[in-house]
């Protein structure tokens, strides 16, 4: 199977803050990774450097099918077949979700028959037809925001498709709803990176290969059984394992006895 989504050596800094650390990630076309990682590690800032976000500064590289992404601009990124799913997908006041999709799928090469009707098929399918004519995300509740960003991934049908935390702020029959939905969307043509903090969502997903992020960087990777270590262990027993050190904001610790003087102020 084809490379669909290569990152090497990817570093990644914000105002001096090193947010992400030699990460390096291969994704072939047809499977399904799932990238899981502790609060803070980088993940929703990798798929923000993937798509094009500005303002950070970055080294390394990352390829979609080959093309480079980082020499194109953000819509060239998406035109190519890049989607990412956002965490908080954000309210876009007086475009509605039906033209914003009609916009999206002609950019993307369809024509206007066909992206209506992928329109009608998918919002069916995820109940969203009462928010077609709403404003994107506009008074939705969380699942309800999470299940419009699976609905564009259904019209869009990316090539390598980012979901960033698809499956939190679901109740439990959307999580299976829209696992079902990413697992039927499988295909050689398609690439997914699902970014999860519940091993809940791999119940109705089969997932090729789990990955782990701690400090920017990939740590372990491996099958099922790496799910059932964090959900029993936590990170803190993978860096046990792994002899990873925590990284602390402010440097080495201080002990208390770091805070006094050997002298006395009065003398
Ligand atoms: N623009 C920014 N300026 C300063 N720090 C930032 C910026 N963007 C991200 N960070 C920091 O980078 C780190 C990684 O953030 P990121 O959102 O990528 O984490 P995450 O792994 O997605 O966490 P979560 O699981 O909570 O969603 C955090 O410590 C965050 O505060
Ligand atoms: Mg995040």
């Amino acid at each position: 199977m084809s490379t669909a989504l290569m990152v090497s050596d990817l570093s990644v800094a914000v105002d001096n803050k090193q947010i992400l650390d030699g990460f390096s990630l291969e994704v072939p076309f047809g499977e399904v990774h799932a990238i899981m990682g502790p609060n803070g590690s980088g993940k929703s800032t990798l798929c923000h450097v993937l798509t094009g976000k500005p303002g950070y500064q970055v080294k390394g590289s990352a390829s979609l099918n080959g093309d480079d992404l980082f020499s194109l601009d953000v819509d060239e990124r998406a035109r190519l077949g890049l989607l990412q799913s956002f965490q908080y997908p954000t309210q876009v006041a007086g475009v509605k979700l039906r033209e914003f999709m009609m916009e999206a799928a002609e950019e993307m090469g369809l024509g206007t028959a066909e992206a209506a009707t992928r329109i009608e098929t998918e919002s069916e399918r995820f109940g969203m037809g009462p928010f077609l004519d709403r404003s994107v995300n506009a008074d939705l509740s969380g699942g309800e925001k999470k299940k419009s960003e699976i609905f564009q991934m259904a019209v869009l049908r990316p090539k390598v498709a980012l979901l960033d935390e698809i499956d939190s702020g679901l109740d439990i029959d959307a999580v299976k709803q829209v696992s079902e939905a990413v697992e039927a969307m499988r295909s050689p043509d398609l690439a997914v990176v699902m970014i999860t903090h519940y091993s809940r969502i791999l119940r109705y997903l089969s997932v090729d290969r789990i990955h782990v992020m701690i400090d920017g960087r990939l740590v372990d990777s491996g099958g099922s059984e790496l799910a059932e270590e964090l959900e029993s262990g936590g990170y803190e027993g993978l860096r046990k394992r792994l002899g990873i050190e925590k990284v602390l904001e402010d440097g080495p610790m201080r002990k208390p006895a770091d805070f006094f003087t050997e002298t006395p102020f009065d003398v």
